[in-house]
């Protein structure tokens, strides 16, 4: 990526000299995640790590809640965000009125929310959880039933796994549910691949998938199994970031762009460091609140 090359000079130059630690996630693109990130991952691993990170400037190049939950858990850090527009069709299918109208229709039943939420609402639930622990997370509570939102799709994968009685949302990841089972079955029978997929997919997706999981666990599989051929049926980026991890597999296509991921570009992250630009702000009060939720995620763990 040579014509890259000047941004990124460009962008680790000026990281250095404002000591900012930049995170990406897996579904950035190729040179943000390898050209300039100093910590990648999924979205727990992003939140454990700014929960961690020393440093007093983080800049998140992922979409608007990843970069939210940074600053609910460093809140006396500075968390940029290159595109404040950089948003999530599953944090947008909720509010926290509709948290409240649940609550209301389901006295005393918990509420799990997925990390795919905007800080109000998170402030809202009981626990967080992201796709890596939400089984985990769901079993903590120690209830028969809980209200988990917003993703139903993942909330059927979690449903399966689970005795515990799951109340589910509407929302649904625009990108993920796009993909089909015919997708799913022409990569195998066509191309001879193993078929590793986001729980964010429909079930009949699902269904044909050698494995489900997160994007961190996904790259974890692919490290113990080296499949000659694999489909991510995922966002694409999420394929473009592994190839040079694993030069002897080959990825088939299909995968999907998300649009708010793809906000992200070197040009915004360069303006993001030099004109420290857009801070993330939160109402203490929903701060503290979501912050309660995220930490009893983090207690749970991966
Ligand atoms: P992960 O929790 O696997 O990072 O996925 C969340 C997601 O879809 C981000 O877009
Ligand atoms: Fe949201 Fe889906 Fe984009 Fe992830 S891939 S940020 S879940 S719209």
């Amino acid at each position: 990526v040579p014509m890259h090359l000047p941004w990124i000079d460009a962008i680790n130059a000026l990281k250095q000299q404002r000591g900012a630690v930049i995170m990406a996630h897996s579904y950035q693109s190729p040179e943000i995640f390898h050209g300039v990130a100093d910590i990648t991952g999924d979205s727990l691993g992003l939140a454990q790590a700014a929960a961690d990170c020393d440093a007093e400037l983080i800049v998140v190049c992922g979409v608007h809640f990843m970069a939210e939950s940074a600053k609910i858990l460093a809140p006396g850090k500075t968390v940029l965000i290159p595109d404040l527009e950089a948003g999530c069709s599953l944090a947008s299918s909720i509010t926290a009125a509709d948290v409240l109208a649940l609550r209301a229709q389901h006295p005393g039943v918990p509420v799990v929310s997925y990390a795919n939420t905007s800080a109000a609402v998170k402030a809202e639930s009981d626990v967080i959880c992201t796709s890596a622990n939400a089984v985990q997370v769901v079993e903590s509570l120690g209830v028969p039933k809980v209200i988990f939102l917003p993703d139903e799709f993942l909330g059927r994968h979690v449903a399966g796994q689970t005795k515990v009685e799951l109340v589910l949302w509407h929302g649904r990841c625009e990108v993920h549910e796009k993909f089909t089972a015919q997708q799913a079955r022409h990569a195998r029978e066509q191309f001879d691949a193993k078929l590793v997929a986001h729980p964010e997919c429909p079930p009949e997706v699902l269904a044909e998938a050698d494995f489900v999981g997160s994007t961190t666990a996904m790259g974890k599989w692919l490290e113990r199994e080296k499949p000659a051929r694999v489909a991510m049926i995922t966002e694409c980026s999420m394929a473009d970031n592994l190839r040079v991890q694993f030069p002897t597999t080959q990825f088939i296509k299909p995968c999907n762009l998300c649009p708010h991921m793809q906000r992200i570009t070197l040009q915004n992250i360069y303006a993001c460091l030099r004109d420290l630009q857009h801070a993330i702000e939160i109402p203490a009060d929903v701060s503290a609140r979501a912050r309660a939720a995220l930490q009893r995620m983090l207690a749970v763990g991966r």
